[in-house]
């Protein structure tokens, strides 16, 4: 990554053609002791994988798919506030390369048009409730066009050419990700998760919005109001009860 202006993330980078998954590669370099900020990309996937066990269509060529080393010293009940700081590092990273409207669907999908355009998993191991490492899983359906996508996924993703109308350099918008993160992450270390909340925040496509989510004790359905301080949504029902959402995926209604 020529020119890339990070201290540590994207340091020392491993470039794969085909790999099954980039996260099991990462996990592995993490045992045999990658440090921090090591970034494993591939130009295609054969397993890639989403997040509540789904797959992640990743052909070849056309996204950017990786796998970033982190190894934050938290608590571990800390990992949903680095789930939404990845969400909004990628949203203005993107924003800042190419010209599309795109917001953050809790917790952490990138939408354009109510259409999916990149997802975040983030896999991690504690230690004494601690996290001892965490590998954020990123993936940007960047030059995919209509025909890449099998047919059941045309209604529900996109990629930023098709969005914006113009190829985009995968090198540019990874080394702008990067940059965002790592300015993201030292401000969280520093300040703690407001400030990341008020930007991801701002940068939501599901506050105030109906939503419908499923929970252990059934269906909820309301307007979703805010986050807390642990990242968590609060949904306001109709009848005026407030309930939070820890995990999971919300549908907007
Ligand atoms: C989701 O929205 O469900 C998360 C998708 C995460 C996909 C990325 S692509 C790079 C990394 N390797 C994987 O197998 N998954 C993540």
């Amino acid at each position: 990554l020529q020119g890339l202006r990070t201290k540590v993330l994207g340091q020392k980078v491993h470039v794969y053609g085909e790999v099954d998954s980039t996260q099991t590669i990462a996990h592995a370099l993490v045992a045999s002791g990658a440090p921090e900020g090591t970034l494993v990309l591939a130009e295609a996937q054969t397993a890639g994988r989403g997040r509540m066990g789904r797959a992640w269509h990743s052909p070849a060529g056309k996204g950017i798919w990786m796998s970033l080393v982190l190894t934050p010293r938290v608590p571990v009940y800390f990992l949903p506030q680095l789930t939404l700081l990845s969400a909004v590092a990628l949203c203005r990273s993107i924003q800042k390369v190419c010209q599309v409207d795109i917001g953050i669907k809790w917790p952490n999908d990138l939408l354009i048009k109510g259409k999916k355009v990149s997802g975040i998993l983030l896999e991690s191991s504690g230690e004494d409730e601690r996290l001892k490492y965490v590998i954020a899983g990123i993936g940007i359906s960047v030059n995919l066009k209509v025909e890449d996508y099998p047919e059941e996924l045309r209604s529900v993703a996109t990629s930023l050419a098709i969005e914006s109308g113009a190829e985009i350099k995968r090198e540019t918008l990874v080394q702008a990700f990067l940059l965002e993160f790592e300015e993201l992450y030292a401000l969280y270390l520093e300040k703690g998760f407001s400030p990341i909340r008020l930007l991801w925040e701002a940068l939501s496509v599901t506050l105030k919005r109906p939503i419908r989510t499923h929970s252990p004790s059934g269906v909820i359905e309301g307007i979703a109001d805010s986050l807390d301080d642990s990242g968590a949504l609060t949904v306001i029902t109709g009848n005026g009860e407030k309930i939070k959402v820890y995990s999971g995926d919300i549908e907007l209604r």
